[in-house]
C-alpha cells in the first residue's frame, strides 16, 4: 500500500536539527569500498533508501556487510564475486552506476543493469563510457545491459566535454588499478568528489587534484580497508536552511561546512534573510519581508541544481519577481507545476522559471515527481495553510535522512497515512 506524507502548514518552528552525512558521497563511496581487498569502515552514512539499495547490490556481489549502528558500516569485500549486476535493486537508483567504474577498475569487466533515478530530462551517461573505452575498455549495450570488459587498464588524458560528477567519479574508480597515469580534465570539482578520492587514497590509491578541474590518478598494484567518516549533506543542510528562512522563528543547523553552501548563502542574504554562519553551523533567525532574486544553476562552486527545487518555495513568499534558470538539468521544473496547484505564480518556459511574490499557498494533494521536488512540496507543505498532501514520496526517502523525525523536534506537524 503506498504511503503520503500529511503537512499541517502554519507552524513556526524552532531549535536545531543536525545534518546527516552526504547522499551524492554516500552512494559513491560504498561502491568505491569494494575496490578494497579488505574491510572497509564508514561513518555518518545517511538512513536513505538508497543506501538499502546499495547494499542489496553488495549482497548480491558476495560482499559482507555489518551493520554496526544506522551511520555506521563495514563493508567487507574479502570473499567477493563479480556477478552480473542485473536485480531491480540496480534500476531503483542512478549511482548504481557506479558499480561500473568499481567492477571495470576491479576486474576488467562489469555487466549490469541500466541504472534508475530520479527523470530530470534526459541524463545520458555517454561521458562515462567515453572514459572506461579511452582506458582500454570495449562497450557494448545489448537487452538493456551494460557490458564492459577490458583486457588491460591503461592510463591517459581524459578531456569531460561536461565537467560531469558521475563520470569524474566513474572514471577516477576505473583508474585506480590502471597501469599508468590517468588524467581527467575538465572534472567537475564538487566537494563529494574530493570525499570519494580520500577514501581512495586512505586505501593506497593515488588520486590527486580532485577538487580542481585536474585529476591525475597514478595506477597501484594493491588497495586496502580503512576508516573513513563521510562528509555532512550540503543539499540536506541547504534545504533545511530553506525551510527556516520561510518558517522559522530560529533555526540551528548543525554539521555544516558552510563553505559548500557559499552560493545559496549569498542568495539567501541577497533576498534578506537573516543568519548566522558558524564553523560548522549555520543560524537563520525570521525574517520579514523577504526580495525576490534570480538564480543561476551551475556546476560547483556554482549554485547547485539540486538546491534551486526547494529555494523556488521561498521565492513564493518574497517580494516582487524572483527568476531561476536551470543550465545542468533544463527540464528539472515539475515543482513548479505542483506549487502552482497550491496557489503559487509562477511561470515555466524553457529552462526556467518566472516567479511572481508573495502569495499565500494552500494545502493540497500534490506529487513529489522527483527527490529534490519532493523536498521542495516539504517546504511548500510547512508554510502552507491547511493540510498538503504528498504522494510519490519513496523519491523523498531516497534522499533524506529521518526527515519526519527531524521536522517534528522543529515542532513540525507531519506525519504518513496509508493511502
Ligand atoms: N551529462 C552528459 N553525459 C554524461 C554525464 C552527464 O551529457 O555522460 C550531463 C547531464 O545530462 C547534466 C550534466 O552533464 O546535464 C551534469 O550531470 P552530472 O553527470 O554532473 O550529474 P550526475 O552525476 O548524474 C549528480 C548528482 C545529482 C546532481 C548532479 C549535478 C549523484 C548521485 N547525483 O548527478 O543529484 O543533480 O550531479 O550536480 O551524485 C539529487 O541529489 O537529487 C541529484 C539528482
Amino acid at each position: 500500500m503506498e504511503e503520503v506524507i500529511k503537512i499541517e502548514g502554519g507552524h513556526l518552528l524552532e531549535g536545531e536539527v543536525t545534518i546527516s552525512g552526504a547522499k551524492n558521497a554516500t552512494v559513491a563511496l560504498i561502491p568505491a569500498a569494494v575496490l578494497a581487498s579488505g574491510p572497509v569502515t564508514i561513518v555518518g552514512i545517511p538512513q536513505i533508501a538508497d543506501v538499502n539499495n546499495l547494499c542489496e547490490i553488495l549482497h548480491i556481489l558476495n560482499i559482507e556487510v555489518i551493520k554496526v549502528a544506522d551511520d555506521h558500516l563495514i563493508i567487507d569485500p574479502t570473499n567477493m564475486k563479480n556477478v552480473d549486476l542485473v536485480d531491480e535493486a540496480v534500476t531503483k537508483l542512478r549511482a548504481s552506476y557506479y558499480f561500473m567504474g568499481a567492477l571495470l577498475g576491479k576486474y576488467g569487466h562489469v555487466r549490469m543493469k541500466m541504472p534508475g533515478g530520479c527523470y530530470l530530462g534526459p541524463r545520458p551517461i555517454d561521458l562515462h563510457i567515453k572514459g572506461f573505452e579511452a582506458l582500454g575498455a570495449t562497450v557494448k549495450f545489448e537487452k538493456g545491459c551494460y557490458d564492459i570488459t577490458a583486457t588491460e587498464l591503461k592510463g591517459t588524458k581524459i578531456f569531460l566535454d561536461i565537467s560531469s560528477v558521475g563520470a569524474t567519479i566513474n572514471i577516477m574508480m576505473a583508474a585506480v588499478y590502471a597501469k599508468g597515469r590517468t588524467t581527467i580534465e575538465n572534472a567537475a570539482k564538487e566537494p563529494e568528489i574530493i570525499d570519494v578520492a580520500t577514501l581512495l587514497n586512505k586505501m593506497g590509491a593515488k588520486v590527486r587534484g580532485a577538487g580542481t578541474n585536474v585529476i591525475t590518478i597514478d595506477g597501484v598494484d594493491t588497495l586496502s580497508g580503512c576508516f573513513h567518516e563521510i562528509i555532512p549533506d550540503r543539499i540536506e543542510a541547504g534545504t533545511f536552511i530553506v525551510i527556516a528562512a520561510a518558517c522559522a522563528k530560529k533555526m540551528r543547523i548543525n554539521n555544516v561546512i558552510p563553505q559548500h553552501l557559499d552560493a545559496l548563502l549569498s542568495k539567501l542574504e541577497e533576498m534578506g534573510v537573516k543568519m548566522h554562519v558558524g564553523i560548522d553551523y549555520v543560524e537563520i533567525e525570521h525574517s520579514d519581508n523577504l526580495k525576490g532574486t534570480d538564480v543561476t544553476t551551475k556546476p560547483y562552486p556554482g549554485f547547485a541544481t539540486d538546491l534551486q527545487q526547494p529555494l523556488t518555495v521561498l521565492m513564493t513568499q518574497a517580494h516582487g519577481e524572483s527568476k531561476v534558470e536551470d543550465t545542468i538539468y533544463p527540464e528539472r521544473f515539475k515543482h513548479c507545476y505542483e506549487l502552482a496547484k497550491m496557489g503559487a505564480n509562477i511561470e515555466v518556459r524553457n529552462g526556467e522559471a518566472d516567479i511572481e511574490g508573495p502569495t499565500p499557498l494552500g494545502g493540497t494533494d500534490v506529487t513529489a515527481t522527483d527527490l529534490r521536488c519532493g523536498a521542495a512540496m516539504v517546504v511548500a507543505g510547512l508554510i502552507a495553510d491547511g493540510v498538503t498532501t504528498i504522494s510519490d514520496i519513496y523519491h523523498i526517502d531516497r534522499g533524506y535522512s529521518e526527515l519526519d523525525t527531524k521536522l517534528t523536534n522543529l515542532g513540525a506537524k507531519i506525519w504518513r497515512e496509508s493511502k
